[in-house]
């Protein structure tokens, strides 16, 4: 698929994206500006920034950030969160951005195994001794929080192949591979909490119907069918007095550019 289709799946509902699903990654992002040392005056780029709270996050650690994702109405977004940051529309695998730009490029579940050439382009605009942080889900199915991410298997058997095709860098070693052979020293794969949390089922279901994998779950068996199903799993897994909660393994990767 073409990067200008992405958004046809990732920003259909963008708001609700923003708002419903993305906080829950706040975890993630905080462990990682810890962990890369995020820092007052660096110059940090976010690839497949989805709407910018990575961006935002960023930024009140002192950097100076721009941000680049495929999906225009996600973009919108991060861009009414994060005025006077450069955040462009484009594609990861052609960076618009000169080499040597950055002292830091993250991405958040937003370079993949099946994505290369991403790792490439951020080799290219990170200056020499630069840091490449990138974060990709481990083995979802044995989480603790799998339901959770159960109904993207709605899609055709085609699409979760290939859903499962992408995430093969959370495999040991395969990950810190991929980044030496394109140029990075790389740390050891460090686990990352990351948790989504939800108020009640509807919202559940609304937070979930709104990300990439969904719609094409979505396109297979519509969208208030997508939306009844996630409601009805969720309504199993309420626990009073507490917001439902789901933990899915996730690791991260730092190489330093050589
Ligand atoms: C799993 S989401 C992660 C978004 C964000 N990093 C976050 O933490 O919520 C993947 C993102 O990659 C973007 N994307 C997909 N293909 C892309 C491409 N070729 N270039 C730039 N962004 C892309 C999607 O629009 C989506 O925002």
């Amino acid at each position: 698929m073409s990067w200008e289709m992405v958004d046809e799946g990732w920003g259909r509902r963008a708001v609700e994206f923003a708002t419903l699903s993305e906080p829950s990654n706040c975890r993630e992002y905080v462990a990682v500006h810890h962990r890369v040392g995020v820092t007052t005056g660096e110059q940090l780029l976010d690839v497949a920034c989805g709407s910018g709270l990575a961006l935002e996050l960023a930024r009140a650690r002192g950097a100076t950030c721009a941000g680049i994702d495929a999906s225009q109405r996600l973009v919108a977004v991060a861009q009414d969160r994060n005025p006077n940051c450069d955040i462009r529309v484009g594609d990861m695998e052609n960076l618009p951005w000169d080499r040597e730009t950055f002292d830091v490029v993250t991405s958040f579940r937003g370079i993949w195994g099946t994505t290369p050439a991403a790792v490439d382009e951020a080799h290219r605009v990170l200056v020499s001794g630069g840091r490449l942080a990138i974060t990709v889900w481990g083995n979802v199915g044995k989480s603790p929080g799998a339901w959770m991410m159960s109904p993207f298997r709605w899609a055709t058997e085609e699409k979760v192949q290939h859903q499962a095709d992408m995430v093969g860098l959370g495999f040991p070693g395969v990950g810190e591979a991929f980044l030496d052979e394109r140029g990075f020293d790389v740390a050891e794969r460090f686990e990352i909490s990351s948790v989504f949390e939800y108020p009640d089922p509807q919202t559940y279901a609304r937070g979930m119907a709104a990300t990439g994998p969904a719609y094409e779950a979505i396109q297979s068996i519509g969208e208030q069918e997508f939306i009844d199903r996630a409601t009805e799993l969720a309504a199993t897994r309420v626990r009073d007095g507490l917001p439902l909660r789901g933990q899915i393994q996730l690791f991260g990767y730092i190489g330093t550019k050589r």
